[in-house]
């Protein structure tokens, strides 16, 4: 004979319920048995005995329906009480948050002289738009004069609610000739007097393989994402020293802290950028002056179309990954309010990039398995 569980008082003294889910049967007594552990009953029916009713009595009905109501009632008072006030002060405190951190933002952004290095093409050119959109008066480093004017007409034909009074400053030099850009540093701190924010952006990636690489690319690829950012932060830091104010911006890579096959220059050139802010930041700290390294994973631009290879050609190809990446515009924006927040580094990537970058310190032995079966299956897809 099936039993449906223990009876348990039902609020009437001498009452219980079976805890059946569905059963309505009720008994009276110590030892009152569900109505299925007893031949003859059924379940919500008057058992053996005789000294209970099936269905629930009129008292305990009442008794119970009088409990439910005070605890909906409880229940109800409870949330208009405490929790209602409690989520729409949080959604308070929360807004005021982000009005003060908008408006701080602002005030730090607006008039402030902006250096952006790399401003003809992809984030660089996202980047002018962001930060003149935002006020800044700005000073965009190309290596193409033409290219350069066309963008200052375009960010001066904007015609946003809030249009920058300041039409930007261009400076036209390569960044692994150092003597020229020392030479672009005086010539813009003589234009605007000082700069508040450098933004090291410009830089060239790399496909090819170590063993046939030859020093040439290596140093090239060096001294434009390393050198030349280093340069141009020597040359303008005793002036931000002086005025106890500025900000250096460094555009890394998640290739600045993870390596991949057939990177090796970028890779390199990254990590020590990576390291070299990393010191900086530590170093400028006592003179207010911050430093902010974006890490961005793979960006919709022509970075790897200009790529050196391993004989210095350009590569030329769009790489799939590249074409898939987040737009310059949205990775830009990051970079505005990295800086606007004086956020001290950013990595702006997906899931597989930043876990890999966990791996990579958390158990550096997977990653490197992971990392030597993909150079396999690269080079197999190349054929080589
Ligand atoms: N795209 C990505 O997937 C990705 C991912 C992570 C990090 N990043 C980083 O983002 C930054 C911007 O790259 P991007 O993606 O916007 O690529 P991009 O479209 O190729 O832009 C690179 C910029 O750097 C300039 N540049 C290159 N060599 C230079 C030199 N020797 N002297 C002066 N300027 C030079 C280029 O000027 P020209 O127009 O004269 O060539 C161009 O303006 C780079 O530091 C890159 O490493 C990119």
């Amino acid at each position: 004979m099936p039993t449906c569980g223990e009876l348990r008082e039902a609020g009437t003294p001498g009452w219980h319920r079976c805890s059946r889910p569905g059963c309505i049967g009720w008994g009276t007594g110590e030892g009152s048995s569900c109505p299925t552990a007893t031949s003859g009953w059924r379940h919500g029916e008057r058992g053996p005995g005789g000294s209970g009713p099936g269905p629930l009595p009129a008292v305990a009905m009442v008794t119970a329906a009088a409990r439910k109501t005070a605890e909906r009632g409880k229940l109800m008072d409870f949330t208009s009480s405490v929790i209602v006030p409690l989520l729409f002060g949080s959604l308070g405190i929360f807004a005021l948050f982000r009005l003060l951190q908008w408006l701080r933002m602002r005030t730090y952004l607006q008039e402030a002289v902006v250096v952006i290095t790399g401003a003809t093409s992809g984030l660089g050119k996202e980047c002018a738009k962001a930060f003149h959109a935002a006020g800044c008066r700005l000073v965009l480093c190309g290596r193409d004069s033409e290219k350069l004017k066309g963008l200052v007409q375009e960010l001066c034909a904007v015609k946003n609610h809030r249009k920058n009074p300041h039409e930007p400053h261009t400076v036209v030099f390569d960044l692994s000739d150092t003597k020229a850009v020392v030479n672009a540093a005086e010539e813009i701190l003589k234009a605007l007097g000082h700069v508040d924010i450098l933004i090291n952006n410009a830089g060239i990636s790399f496909r090819g393989t170590i063993v046939d690489t030859g020093l040439q690319v290596d140093k090239k690829v060096m001294e434009t994402n390393y050198f030349g950012p280093v340069a141009l932060t020597k040359a303008l830091l005793p002036s931000m020293i002086k005025r106890r104010q500025g900000h250096i911006v460094a555009i890394s890579s998640v290739q600045g802290k993870i390596s991949i096959p057939f990177r090796s220059a970028y890779a390199a050139s990254k990590h020590a950028t990576q390291a070299f802010f990393d010191c900086l930041r530590a170093e400028v700290e006592q003179y207010d002056i911050e430093v902010t390294v974006v890490s961005p994973g793979y960006i919709q631009t022509n970075l790897s179309l200009n790529a050196v290879t391993a004989d210095g050609s350009r590569y030329g190809v769009m790489d799939k990954t590249t074409a898939e990446g987040q737009t310059a515009a949205e990775v830009a924006q990051v970079v505005l309010n990295a800086v606007g927040q004086k956020k001290k580094e950013v990595l702006v990537a997906g899931l597989t990039p930043c876990l890999a970058v966990y791996l990579r310190n958390l158990c550096p032995r997977l990653f490197f398995t992971l990392m030597a079966s993909r150079a396999k299956k690269e080079r197999k897809a190349k054929g080589s």
